[in-house]
């Protein structure tokens, strides 16, 4: 009998084939044109789109492209749109999920929530890809939609830990309804669940107890946060750190080394205070503190410099204060912070909180002060008061929390600096904040 013909491999099984071995090979120039022959010859076929996608992609991260990566998300959208004609759910979803990361990480949120639609019309019995969409909503602070996605995953999924955290996070940040976000905010932490085990989300839950007076519960929740690696110390809760610095409350100005640039602001209180008050009686100019750290009163501020760049249009209106400034790059330059003047109206009352990291430490200039035994500034468990003509320093990494119970407002210069024992090479490399 004749042998049975061997099997003859499709041309584009074939093509196929060539190029990936091209990719694994690392024969990326060629494997390129081959995926670009096989996207045109076999335009309809999604596993050449998917192919070219995965190579882009891998291309853009070793060239470190923004231009590549947008080739890759482009070529992902391509198989994308195949929809029903992808057999395999498994790598549409794993395609989708790989373009949504990368428009993520190219700022793009707007964009991949159109393809975490098109995932999760697909595979609607998945949460997770609803919680994905919260997640990318949440990243870009979008807490209304958050919280729409939320509640619809909860109607179908009641007891999923993810969407609790993330309708908690909502209530929390969006309604300003701390006794209701509570109990969402407690399951989803306490479940362990991936998705829920991060800083932030410990940081949630310990700041809303204490809006309710729960002291004791909120440290053991910083306590279990320390446990897991994500604060330096029940007290330091900062989510942007550098590792080994110095960490204390309060400072004394020899102690940071800007002894004498501190001084040469101090010695020029009255000018700078002038220009302070000048502007607080411009109407304005001031902005309202907007990251719901009040529980009440009026704290306003106005910026001279933010994130190591002079606020130029602010600056032309406080030209002494900004001139001095120049003198101090520590200080001026610092891109982890900020100079500023800050204004606090009798009854106000600031709850604890952390600043964003501990590669600063802020001084007080104070330039008007209340009646000193009725307003303080507790940092971890020391407090302070403000004294016209004086300046202190603390490092706002540390939990903080104002109280303003005088007659007359507030004035201070805030003024962020450099950690002193960052090297230049840190401070030159270190993302703003
Ligand atoms: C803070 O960081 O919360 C305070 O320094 C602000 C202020 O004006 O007291
Ligand atoms: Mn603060």
């Amino acid at each position: 009998a004749a042998p049975a013909p061997a099997e003859k491999e499709d041309p584009f099984e074939q093509e196929l084939r060539k190029a990936n071995e091209e990719m694994i090979r690392e024969n990326y120039a060629q494997a390129l044109r081959s995926f670009n022959t096989l996207t045109t010859n076999f335009a309809h076929e999604p596993s050449a789109h998917l192919g070219r996608a995965r190579l882009l992609e891998l291309l853009a991260k070793k060239e470190r492209s923004n231009q590549r990566l947008w080739e890759a998300i482009d070529a992902y959208k391509r198989y994308l749109a195949f929809g029903e004609l992808v057999a395999s759910n498994q790598e549409f979803q794993t395609a989708g999920e790989s373009c949504i990361e990368n428009l993520r990480f190219l700022g793009h949120h707007r964009q991949a929530t159109t393809i975490h639609e098109l995932l999760i019309n697909r595979l609607p019995e998945d949460p997770r890809l609803r919680n994905q969409l919260s997640l990318t909503y949440l990243m870009v602070n979008n807490l209304q939609q958050v919280e729409k996605v939320a509640v619809e995953t909860l109607k179908l999924w009641p007891n999923n830990a993810v969407a609790q955290l993330h309708y908690g996070l909502a209530l929390r940040q969006f309604h300003a309804d701390y006794a209701k976000a509570l109990p969402y905010l407690k399951y989803a932490v306490e479940s362990g669940e991936e998705g829920t085990q991060e800083a932030f989300f410990y940081l949630s839950l310990g700041e809303t107890m204490q809006r309710l007076s729960m002291k004791s519960e909120a440290l053991e929740v910083y306590g279990k946060g320390v446990a897991k690696g994500f604060f330096a110390s029940l007290y330091q809760r900062s989510l942007y750190n550098e590792p080994r610095l110095r960490a204390q409350p309060f400072w004394q100005p020899k102690e940071t080394g800007y002894e004498r640039q501190l001084e040469k602001l101090t010695l020029n209180w009255r000018a700078i205070r002038d220009e302070g008050l000048a502007l607080l009686g411009r109407s304005g100019f001031f902005e309202d503190e907007a990251e719901l750290l009040r529980d009440k009163g009026v704290w306003q501020q106005y910026e001279l410099y933010a994130q190591g760049r002079r606020v130029k249009d602010n600056c032309r209106r406080a030209p002494i204060t900004c001139s001095l400034l120049e003198e101090f790059p520590e200080s001026a330059g610092c891109r982890r912070g900020q100079v500023k003047f800050s204004v606090m109206q009798a009854k106000t009352h600031v709850w604890p909180h952390c600043g964003p990291t501990n590669c600063r430490l802020r001084a007080h200039l104070t330039l008007a002060a209340p009646e000193p035994e009725k307003a303080s500034l507790r940092v971890a468990e020391q407090e302070r008061t403000w004294r016209e003509g004086e300046l202190f320093i603390f490092d706002d990494s540390f939990e903080h929390e104002v109280w303003h119970n005088g007659s007359q407002s507030r004035l201070v210069l805030i003024l962020d600096m450099w950690h002193p024992q960052l090297s230049a090479a840190q401070r030159r490399s270190l993302s703003p904040i």
